[in-house]
């Protein structure tokens, strides 16, 4: 045999047993190997390309995702119409089949950091229309505007003026749905969103119908402590990594460079703001299996003046965690998935507790294999077996509950 022959054997033997020690904890660890290259490869090239001026960070993923983008194409068993409202793209998602009753009325609010593509990407398509069909609901996808051109909260404003419209007697007539079974769901970012309108909606007499359910897909709750356990777990973690999770943050807010630092060392709350730290407070809001070997410290507060450059630090229109009691205890059911390898657990898991504290039944669904972004990856090359799982299970659920 030639070196060349053993040198490859060598090479292929340790590419296995890396691949076999690092995603041990996965499920398809091939196939999470090919989907974590694939990331950190786009990620170092947009970066690389943004340090050297080409295009920008989030401009090179609009053209990597510009062959994702799907056409409002009807089906055999669903009717898929654009629109817009308030210059906002909306896509709805029609059953054909025809039935006395009125139907259910699914709203979406999708992911992606508050800035990849739109709702016409493939994968937020797919599961719309699956979601439609096998619910036999009106699955109804607005957009909004996005990062880095648009900051908090532009997003919010959108959103909230697009639910204005839709949740009315006459605009939900015409799509014959029935007002007291509309679910609001949302995944990552965009469930974040959905929590913070929905807080919002359900104590606010200009919108007389309030949705019976909430879904929230590993949402994004707060910028308040980012250093919770599950950002230590996750630093570098799949999908999404603290790097990432910081300049999408820091995006929200402003185009101003400085606040990266703060955030990242979760030095960016001042003295002043103390009292808001118990709403995030992971010590006493994640049961002990979560807090598992972390150290509570007290933080290092930030400079007084922070809060008033970045008002939306404190928001709870994008905190949606720092809600108080009160504000909770309107909530509706409420079913929340989380992953154990995401960033994004502990807001989940911590709102989990805050709900339930004031009286509202949460479904917990908890993923001891899953990363950020398992719930929709199922398209190729990024489609997983534990995907299709989670799919099905929201709408087993869905089925029961809405
Ligand atoms: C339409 O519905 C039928 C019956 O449920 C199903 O077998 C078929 O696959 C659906 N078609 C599409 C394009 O989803
Ligand atoms: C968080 O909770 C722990 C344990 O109850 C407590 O010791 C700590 O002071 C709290 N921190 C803040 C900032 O409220
Ligand atoms: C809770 O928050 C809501 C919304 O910000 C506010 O209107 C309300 O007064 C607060 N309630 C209490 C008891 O602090």
């Amino acid at each position: 045999m030639g070196t060349k022959a053993v040198c490859l054997m060598t090479a292929c033997a340790l590419l296995a047993w890396y691949i076999h020690a690092s995603f041990s904890d996965f499920e398809q660890p091939w196939k999470m190997f090919l989907i974590h290259s694939l990331t950190k490869t786009s990620m170092f090239v947009a970066t690389a390309f943004e340090k050297m001026n080409i295009v920008g960070f989030w401009e090179f993923y609009d053209i990597l995702l510009q062959g994702q983008m799907t056409a409002p194409i009807s089906n055999e068993n669903i009717t898929v119409i654009d629109t817009t409202v308030n210059d906002i793209l909306v896509r709805y998602y029609v059953p054909k089949k025809k039935s006395q009753e009125l139907k259910k009325a699914l709203i979406y609010f999708h992911g992606g950091g508050i800035s990849l593509g739109n709702i016409a990407l493939i994968h937020y398509d797919t599961f719309a229309r699956w979601t439609a069909d096998r619910l036999d609901a009106v699955f109804i996808a607005p957009d909004y505007r996005k990062i880095p051109e648009h900051h908090h909260p532009t997003q919010w404003n959108d959103a909230y003026e697009f639910l204005k419209f839709f949740l009315q007697p006459e605009t939900l007539a015409k799509y014959g749905i029935d007002p007291t079974r509309i679910g609001i769901l949302g995944d990552s970012t965009g469930a974040g969103m959905a929590t913070a309108l929905i807080q919002q909606l359900m104590g606010d007499p200009e919108i007389p119908i309030k949705p019976k359910i909430q879904i929230l897909i590993y949402p994004a709750l707060q910028m308040v402590d980012t250093d919770l356990p599950s950002y230590r777990e996750n630093e570098y973690g799949i999908m999404l990594n603290k790097d990432l999770a910081i300049r999408i943050i820091r995006d929200f807010l402003t185009s101003d460079e400085s606040l990266k630092q703060d955030l990242k060392a979760n030095q960016h709350i001042p003295i002043e703001y103390k009292h808001l730290l118990k709403f995030v407070n992971w010590s006493t809001l994640l049961p002990e299996r979560f807090k598992k070997g972390h150290v509570y410290t007290n933080r290092i507060y930030g400079s007084s003046d922070i809060i008033e450059k970045f008002p939306g630090i404190i928001d709870p229109k994008i905190n949606p965690l720092l809600a108080n009691d009160s504000t909770l205890s309107l909530l509706p059911l409420t079913y929340i998935l989380t992953c154990q390898h995401d960033l994004l657990r502990d807001d989940g898991v911590m709102y989990v507790s805050r709900l339930r504290r004031n009286g509202v039944q949460v479904f917990h669904e908890h993923v001891e294999k899953g990363f950020h972004g398992a719930f929709l990856s199922i398209i190729w090359p990024y489609n997983l077996d534990i995907s299709l799982r989670l799919i099905d299970n929201l709408i087993i659920w869905l089925n029961e509950n809405l």
